[in-house]
């Protein structure tokens, strides 16, 4: 694999654009508007610049680095990669729409992969005719950082594809863990009731938002409480993925409490839009 499509250039979109390029990959990225992808650009060259201020990379090599990327908004760029990850914002019909509209552009030997929190990956593959080529690769906020990814194997992808994929993580420098496809793989499954319950202890007078965020940092040992995990990762996100594996489960530790859809009715997305459980400087 020489060149990487990457579809949805947010929070996600940003780090997996970063570390793919960061390993020599050339890497096009698709996101909806022009205002994004800057946006989007920014976000990368401030992570970079902050590896070379630590002195891991230098200078011209983050020149390097930003020199693979190419940024569009037009789908068609994407025709010559040879695998795309997409990356775009958690919702069904638009994952479903977007893999519709690739599998057609996107030249037939290349491997689709989803980034999907709790999507079934085999209900995406069910708009493109190449189920063999298609699996999910699950990477971890903030991906530059985090090392672990979740592969996830569909009934219908070829072992051929599977190991090229857990080959392509490994090259990018990270553990690689295999895992079936059942909504919300293995993290999520035991991460998202966690989150839930936190804000359910909240909602319920409990403790204050930053006393549980500092009985879970302190009690148990965790690099960062709940609240702060939620304000990170984004509620929108979060309340999707919610929603999403409620679904699939019809279990009850995945129903999103009211409080976190109010925030997210009231645009408080967390540390992207500037404010969330907690309040961030722009
Ligand atoms: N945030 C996390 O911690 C996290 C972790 C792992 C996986 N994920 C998953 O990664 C995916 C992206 O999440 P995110 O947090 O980056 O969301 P985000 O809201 O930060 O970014 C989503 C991006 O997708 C773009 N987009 C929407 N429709 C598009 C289209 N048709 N074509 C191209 N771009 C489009 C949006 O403009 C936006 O820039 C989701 O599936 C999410 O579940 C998120």
């Amino acid at each position: 694999m020489e060149k990487v499509g990457v579809v949805g250039f947010g929070v996600m979109g940003t780090g997996i654009v970063e570390v793919v390029a960061s390993k020599g990959y050339t890497v096009i990225v698709r996101d909806i508007s022009d205002t994004v992808l800057q946006k989007g650009m920014e976000k990368v060259r401030n992570s970079l610049n902050r590896i070379v201020a630590k002195g891991d990379i230098s200078a011209e090599s983050m020149e390097e680095i930003i020199s693979r990327i190419s940024v569009t908004t037009s789908l068609e760029s994407l025709a010559d990669c040879d695998i795309v990850i997409e990356a775009a914002s958690e919702n069904l019909e638009v994952k479903l729409t977007l893999f519709e509209q690739l599998d057609r552009l996107v030249k037939s030997n290349a491997i689709f992969a989803s980034n999907t929190s709790s999507i079934p990956i085999g209900r995406l593959a069910g708009a493109v005719e190449r189920k063999d080529r298609f699996l999910g690769l699950h990477f971890f906020n903030p991906v530059p950082v985090m090392k672990l990814v979740e592969v996830i194997k569909t009934l219908l992808v070829s072992d051929e594809v599977l190991n090229k994929a857990i080959a392509f993580v490994e090259k990018l420098g990270k553990k690689a863990i295999v895992c079936k496809d059942v909504a919300g793989f293995v993290v999520n499954r035991l991460l998202v009731p966690y989150l839930l319950d936190a804000v359910r202890a909240y909602e319920s007078g409990l403790a204050s938002i930053e006393d549980i965020d500092n009985a879970m940092k302190l009690g148990c040992g965790y690099p960062m409480g709940p609240f702060t995990l939620l304000d990170f990762v984004g509620l929108d996100t979060v309340l999707s993925v919610a929603e999403i594996m409620f679904e699939e489960f019809k279990d009850p530790r995945y129903a999103p409490p009211p409080l976190l859809r109010q925030l997210v009715y009231a645009g408080r997305l967390g540390r992207k839009s500037g404010r969330g459980f907690y309040e961030y400087e722009k």
